[in-house]
């Protein structure tokens, strides 16, 4: 086992009126495993509490309660050693790439970092892998298509050879050929040995690419397992809900505010589905049940 989250809880104290403060819950009691070598997707609709968890398995967010283990370890305890082992592609390139810098300084970068030697050849073995041609290197962010500076994030994810990358949305803003071709690069990558979490909003992207897959909606973790069964086979209602209304393809058709909080009232007790799902009944007001089922889990009042 790579990582093991347990009982991951993140709150954030939100404005609840004038000068009341009420907490909001991203992430609660979540508990998931990554295995050595696999692609899990993470899926969920915006505000569900995706990137908080990648946040925190990045330790750029403290969690409120819980552990997030390495190997064994306690990832808030260790050092560098954790930045080697896991990196992180972001959604948005060129928010991401500093434009000043040439793609191979960004590249060298993570190396200079960790003291690493022969430099400009590993360098050049990053870009290789990623299939970008070595004139890139001499170039800027900004002298680059989408497609190519997402290349050039994940060289810059890999250089190291790491054990694990966390991909937050990494194209949810490119155009749908370049997307296939980066996940194409991202099956490629895993073959090598890299394993993935998978950060998406879109599930049509999880049957392209994940192992397993976990659905989380309001930072509760609703359904997990294999890709081949939760897709085919979905038990939880949020995974059926998202299964029957797939995202739009292109990111402009996209409303400028969608997350969760700000369309729904997301209820405090109980199961924060109910006020969206068909089959809720009076039990899911007040609580939510978590089973194990052929190996699933799946948190809903009907199993
Ligand atoms: N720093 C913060 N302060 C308060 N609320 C936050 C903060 N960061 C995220 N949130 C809230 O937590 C929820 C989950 O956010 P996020 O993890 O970004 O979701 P996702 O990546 O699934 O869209 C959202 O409702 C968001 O508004
Ligand atoms: S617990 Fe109830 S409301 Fe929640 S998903 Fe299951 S049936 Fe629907
Ligand atoms: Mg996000």
């Amino acid at each position: 086992m790579l990582l093991e989250i347990k009982n991951l809880t993140k709150v954030y104290k939100v404005k609840a009126g004038f000068f009341r403060k009420k907490n909001f819950y991203a992430l609660k009691d979540l508990f998931l495993n990554i295995y050595k070598g696999e692609i899990l997707a993470i899926v969920g609709e915006s505000g569900s509490g995706k990137s908080t968890l990648g946040k925190i398995i990045l330790r750029l967010e403290k969690p409120t309660e819980g552990k997030v283990l390495f190997r064994g370890k306690d990832i808030f305890t260790m050092g560098k050693e954790y930045t080697r082992k896991v990196s992180v592609v972001f959604q948005d390139p060129r928010t991401s790439l500093n434009p000043r810098m040439k793609v191979g300084e960004i590249v060298e970068e993570p190396l200079i970092v960790h003291g690493e030697k022969n430099r400009k050849e590993k360098v050049k073995e990053a870009i290789a892998k990623v299939n970008l041609p070595f004139e890139i290197l001499e170039r800027k962010p900004l002298q680059l298509s989408g497609g190519q500076a997402q290349r050039v994030a994940i060289a810059r994810a890999i250089v190291l050879n790491p054990e694990l990358i966390i991909a937050d949305e990494p194209t949810a803003s490119l155009d749908v050929s370049i997307q296939e071709e980066i996940l194409k690069l991202f099956k490629e990558l895993n073959q090598k040995g890299i394993a993935f979490i998978f950060i998406t909003h879109d599930i049509r992207v999880v049957e392209k690419i994940a192992h397993r897959v976990a659905v989380i909606y309001s930072g509760i973790l609703m359904e997990l397992g294999k890709k081949s069964e939760v897709l085919k086979n979905p038990l939880h209602p949020y995974t059926k809900f998202l299964l029957n209304n797939l995202p739009v393809k292109h990111p402009r058709e996209r409303k400028p505010v969608d997350t969760l909080e700000e369309e729904y009232e997301i209820p405090e007790k109980g199961c924060p589905f109910y006020p969206r799902c068909p089959e809720s009944f009076e039990e899911c007001k007040k609580t939510l049940r978590r089973v194990e089922i052929n190996g699933r889990t799946v948190a809903c009042n009907l199993y």
